[in-house]
């Protein structure tokens, strides 16, 4: 997959893709990343990329030229690129939208800065807006980084050790497991005897009970939509829950 990134903050995304699961899969070759610099897309001395507002008010406002100039560039690739622009107002990335992008060969992130963008930017050059939470960030930038890490753990390959972003919280539907390791006790915190005795069964089982305990407690919202077994909803009823009330 090829990521491309417009923005005016090129040097932001040098450190974070040296390190951990980008690094990784950029030095595999899973993934080409290049940032795209808005700055060399203006046309006057001073490389304006932002204006104020018409009708007046605070702050300024991401001009059009730039970024339809960028974009008509990067779309020329084959096969064209998604053109996906972040920004508070978009839909909210989740993993399924992660997972519906891990799929695509290549994607362009717009990342806006300022008060915000010129409205003809969305209404003509981009394909989709996509949030990353009910809060303003200064920039895209940030939310392009968050971004292209959740959709790159979900290419193939790129974790490792036959580990799946598809066995992690939220994408089997649950919120994950407890894990422990060693030492066995830790300042008087002793590990479950049942992770120690080898059991696999009886190890499936707690594991699946206490994730759906810590679903219940904390987000259950996701067990409606969780597929929940009959011994599920035995368990979960024990603990309270009654679907019929829920939401
Ligand atoms: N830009 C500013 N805030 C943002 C957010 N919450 N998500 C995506 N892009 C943003």
């Amino acid at each position: 997959m090829i990521i491309e990134v417009i923005t005016i903050f090129p040097d932001f995304f040098d450190s974070p893709l040296r390190a951990g699961v980008l690094r990784r899969a950029v030095d595999a070759g899973i993934i080409e990343f290049r940032t795209v610099n808005l700055r060399d897309y203006t046309s006057d001395r001073h490389r304006t990329t932002d204006d104020r507002p018409f009708g007046g008010g605070e702050g300024m406002v991401m001009i059009p030229e730039p970024i339809f100039k960028a974009v008509d560039d990067l779309r020329r690739a084959s096969p064209p690129p998604e053109v996906i622009m972040l920004t508070p107002r978009g839909e909210r990335l989740d993993n399924r939208i992660a997972r519906e992008l891990a799929n695509k060969k290549r994607l362009v992130f717009l990342c806006g800065r300022y008060e915000g963008i010129d409205e003809r930017v969305a209404s003509g050059c981009i394909d989709r807006e996509l949030s990353i939470g009910d809060y303003v960030l200064s920039g895209g930038e940030t939310a392009a980084l968050v971004a292209m890490e959740v959709i790159t753990r979900f290419i193939p390959g790129v974790l490792g050790c036959g580990t799946s972003a598809e066995n992690d919280s939220f994408t089997t539907g649950l919120i994950e497991h407890p894990q422990y390791t060693r030492p066995r006790e830790f300042r008087g915190m002793k590990v479950p005897d049942v992770l120690l005795n080898g059991n696999h069964r009886d190890i499936a089982t707690w594991r699946r009970q206490q994730s759906l305990r810590l679903t219940y407690e904390r987000r259950p919202d996701l067990l409606e939509k969780a597929e929940l077994d009959r011994d599920d909803m035995e368990f979960l009823k024990r603990l309270g829950y009654r679907p019929e009330a829920a939401g």
